[in-house]
């Protein structure tokens, strides 16, 4: 059985996803009739993975996602995926930064007014929360909900004391106090957060504006909790 490279790279992260979400009982209707013709015994674990994940409805590949279109369009890379993927996370080569820093910076744009400063509490909720980019499921209630709004960012970050964050991204705690308000430290906090790769190229952030899964309007309000001095990010 041979797999290609490209393939198994998406059937690990569908079946991260898979795993991340719970996987369904495979019960439909008609779905048993086609397990038993397939003979899963004789299966590489590839094969398998690929069968369940693409033959069957287990993952629901048709289900609405948060940025618009469906779960099965996230197999299909964009420019900068394609770029990034093929370094398997050596370091990036500078004609590749080159191209996915212009990439990135095409991507960006800017609210109207300016980059303004929210309310950070509703920033807090928006750091806070678990969705963005999540797939149906609603961990409170098991439900296939509409997605929420969501950073994310405590998964990756510690950004203020009152709550543990991961640390797969530096520490943000005092980011306000420390850096200050000036234009341009507002400007490359709501670019890193729109899309990093204009900075890190081939970073493991997120795209929250590009992707659409934040709003410029929520962008700012998360700006706020890492800026505000009344934030608990500066306390
Ligand atoms: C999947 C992990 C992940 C998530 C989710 C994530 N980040 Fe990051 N972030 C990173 C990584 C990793 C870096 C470091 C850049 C690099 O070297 O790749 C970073 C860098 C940053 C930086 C620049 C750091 C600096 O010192 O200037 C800021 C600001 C930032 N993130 C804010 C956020 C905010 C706000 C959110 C939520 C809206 C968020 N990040 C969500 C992983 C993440």
């Amino acid at each position: 059985m041979s797999t290609n490279i490209t393939t198994r790279v998406i059937l690990t992260a569908l079946a991260t996803t898979v795993l991340a979400i719970g996987i369904p009982a495979a019960t439909h209707a008609g779905e048993s009739d086609k397990a038993a013709a397939v003979d899963y015994t004789g299966m590489s674990p590839e094969a398998l993975a690929e069968h369940l994940m693409l033959n069957t409805s287990s993952f629901k590949l048709d289900q609405r996602v948060q940025e618009g279109g469906t779960a099965g369009k996230r197999l299909e890379q964009d420019e900068i995926q394609k770029l990034c993927t093929p370094l398997r996370g050596n370091p990036v080569d500078s004609a590749t930064a080159e191209k996915v820093v212009a990439l990135a910076r095409d991507s960006i744009s800017y609210p109207e007014g300016g980059i303004q400063l929210g309310d950070w509490k509703l920033g807090r909720e928006l750091a806070w929360s678990g969705f963005g980019f999540r797939v149906g499921h609603k961990t409170d209630d098991h439900s296939l909900a509409e997605n929420g709004p969501g950073g994310n960012c405590y998964n990756c970050h510690q950004l203020a004391t009152d709550r543990t964050g991961g640390n797969i991204g530096p520490p943000l705690t005092g980011y306000g106090k420390l850096r200050g308000t000036s234009e341009p430290i507002l400007k490359y906090t709501y670019e890193v957060i729109y899309n990093p790769h204009a900075y890190f190229a081939c970073t493991h952030m997120p795209r929250l504006g590009a992707n659409g899964i934040l709003t410029s309007e929520q962008i700012s309000h998360i700006m706020a909790y890492l800026f505000d001095p009344e934030s608990p990010v500066n306390k």
